[in-house]
């Protein structure tokens, strides 16, 4: 033991000194290592795709401050800093945080060193209970788990040899024996789950040599000798540590790393460690070192093309724990998001931050579960699922897919149930006796089936109410190869174009409970595929909301383009039809791209309609 704190000791003066030697400034310009680029290589995906859904903890000192900071910043003067939540509404005397991320406390409110290191003795973990993290994710639906071992803070929640900065030093690790990784991946494992690390290898405003701006620098960055060095004093032997340790399944790098250099390193530690681990593309920002999956966050934009893919995302606004984020989305929101990610064939990393006693804020499990049930009898339309053959959505929701036992299904999520007792699948242009339809939340339920030709399916006969409070699903299964033509065509008339139909770049979907409408960003794009059969001069319309007036722009694959004007509604909860002028269609297959300019940004749409004169 004391040979260890000696070692550490020595490391970080030894370490220190290089850095007062070198300075801040920049060094000569990165040269490319020689010899052979390394890689990642093929590695297995299959249970990671058929996984489709796990939980991301973000745990650690952060989670003491829990977004709030009195004191004095690096600068000596004092201030009262709160990252924000969007319900904020402290007094103005508080210096309110830009972003909303607890996590990134220290640097947002640039704490000194000194003053941050004193949070580890409130870091207690007194209620921390693997056990029950993994039951929650459990009951959530979740297949895999990854926790922060150490985030930009540079805090490590194990015992790592070559840093004092971790869990032995604070209550936390006498109660836990200087471990917060190891219980809690033998409880995942235990269960049967997958265990991945999150660690970041690069940012660190802790140690000396971080990458990135520095809050106790007056945020200056270190040259790249010292970020080297830092690489060779810390990275590398505590991701050794990591991986020897807790042989994870995934090892999820934050963030980013422009240096092919510690790409290669990295990446020869993660794979010769194991043949079968997974690792993320913020290994590195450079086009050849992307790791087996892409990571995007909060949001996903569907024309984008993904071999792997995993949504990453919070539960409010926030990763680690912040008191003053009550910013929680909504069960159906999530659900979407986990569907809309299955349907492009990715996964959900859904994020839950944890209160420094390790105590899991009680909205969170709430919503967890409360997805997790509908998971539970709708299951098959999730796990194993891969990226959907329709690359446009149904009106009312996105579609997933699989192929069990040679046999293909097609599962169609309904987020809006319209009360007629109809619903249309146009595209799916199969015979009726090709196909067998069936409600998993009601598999008694009887209704008809008739195939229109030039359109598709066409379900009558429905109850009027909805058959799954926050979302049905209906299993389309295909006897025969599946005959798809997807695309919104004329019916009685109209083309209707939802928001749940909608291919959208970025946008959330919202109002889930009364009509599900697009809460729509100004320059955001949102397209449909449109199939017109017979030339026709159209009457488009447009019903939204917003508290100010601007554009609306359809642009028909540069064919045909018509702008139409919005008015204010005065409230996001004031829908109203607008009239958006006429446009003359030649049959054809469309993609219609969609854009608004608004005096607001901001503008609700629920649904545009095209109605032939
Ligand atoms: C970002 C943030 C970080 C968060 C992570 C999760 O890189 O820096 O705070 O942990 O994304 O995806």
């Amino acid at each position: 033991m004391q040979g260890i704190s000696y070692l550490k000791f020595f490391l970080s003066i030894s370490f220190t000194l290089c850095i007062i030697c070198n300075g801040c400034k920049t060094e000569e310009p990165y040269k490319q290592p020689e010899g052979g680029k390394v890689i990642s290589r093929e590695v297995d995906m299959s249970w990671w795709n058929d996984a489709r859904y796990g939980m991301f903890i973000h745990y650690g000192i952060y989670s003491v401050l829990g977004g709030e900071y009195i004191g004095k910043n690096v600068e000596g003067t004092s201030i009262h800093f709160q990252s924000v939540g969007r319900n904020n509404d402290k007094s103005d005397s508080v210096k309110i945080g830009a972003g909303a991320g607890a996590e990134w406390i220290l640097y947002e409110a640039s704490i000194p060193r000194e003053s941050y290191r004193r949070y580890a003795s409130s870091f207690t973990a007194e209620k921390y209970d693997p056990q029950a993290i993994v039951d929650l994710a459990l009951s959530a639906g979740m297949k895999y788990i990854i926790i922060t071992t150490k985030h930009h803070d540079g805090f490590c929640l194990w015992d790592s040899d070559v840093t004092d900065w971790d869990i032995s030093h604070t209550p936390a690790g006498i109660r836990w024996n200087h471990d917060l990784i190891a219980p809690l991946a033998e409880a995942t494992r235990n269960a049967g789950l997958k265990f991945g690390i999150y660690f970041s290898h690069t940012r660190d405003w802790m140690h000396p040599g971080g990458i990135g701006p520095i809050p106790e620098l007056q945020m200056k960055e270190y040259s790249y000798i010292e970020n080297q060095s830092y690489m060779e004093t810390y990275t590398y032997p505590m991701v050794a540590e990591l991986l020897n340790r807790y042989h994870p399944d995934i090892f999820w790098w934050d963030s980013n790393n422009p240096y092919e250099e510690f790409a290669i390193r990295c990446n020869s530690l993660v794979i010769n460690s194991s043949s079968t681990i997974i690792q993320n593309n913020r290994i590195s920002t450079l086009p050849l070192y992307q790791g087996d999956f892409a990571t995007p966050e909060q949001s996903m934009n569907e024309n984008e093309e993904y071999e792997n893919v995993e949504l990453c995302m919070t539960m409010n606004s926030s990763w680690g724990y912040n008191q003053f984020d009550n910013d929680w989305k909504k069960p159906e929101y999530i659900l979407w998001c986990l569907l809309r990610a299955n349907k492009l064939g990715g996964n959900l990393l859904l994020n839950i931050g944890p209160r420094a006693d390790g105590t899991i804020p009680e909205e969170s499990q709430s919503v967890l579960k409360t997805v997790g049930q509908w998971i539970n009898t709708n299951s098959d339309g999730i796990y194993g699922t891969r990226k959907s053959p329709l690359q446009f959505n149904l009106p009312y929701g996105p579609t997933t897919w699989c192929k069990k036992n040679n046999i293909q299904h097609l599962y169609y999520h309904i987020f809006y149930w319209d009360g007629s007792g109809e619903l249309w699948l146009p595209g799916i242009m199969n015979p009726t006796n090709e196909i067998e339809l069936l409600f998993p939340e009601n598999p008694q339920l009887t209704f008809q089936v008739e195939a229109i030709k030039g359109i598709g399916l066409h379900i009558t006969g429905l109850p009027q109410t909805k058959i799954s409070e926050m979302c049905t699903m209906l299993d389309i299964k295909f006897k025969n190869e599946p005959n798809l033509n997807e695309g919104t065509r004329e019916i009685n008339n109209i083309i209707h174009l939802y928001a749940l139909g909608a291919q959208i770049e970025n946008v959330a979907i919202d109002d889930f409970k009364t009509k599900p409408c697009i809460n729509w960003y100004s320059g955001r794009c949102i397209n449909y595929k449109v199939i017109i059969t017979r030339a026709g001069t159209y009457d488009v319309s447009a019903q939204l909301a917003g508290y100010y007036p601007g554009t609306i722009t359809f642009n028909f694959e540069n064919k045909q383009k018509l702008t139409g004007n919005n008015k204010a509604t005065f409230g996001h909860d004031n829908f109203e039809w607008q009239n958006m002028g006429s446009i003359h269609l030649e049959p054809g297959e469309y993609k219609l791209s969609i854009t608004a300019n608004q005096v607001d940004l901001w503008l609700k749409i629920r649904e545009f309609k095209m109605k032939r004169q």
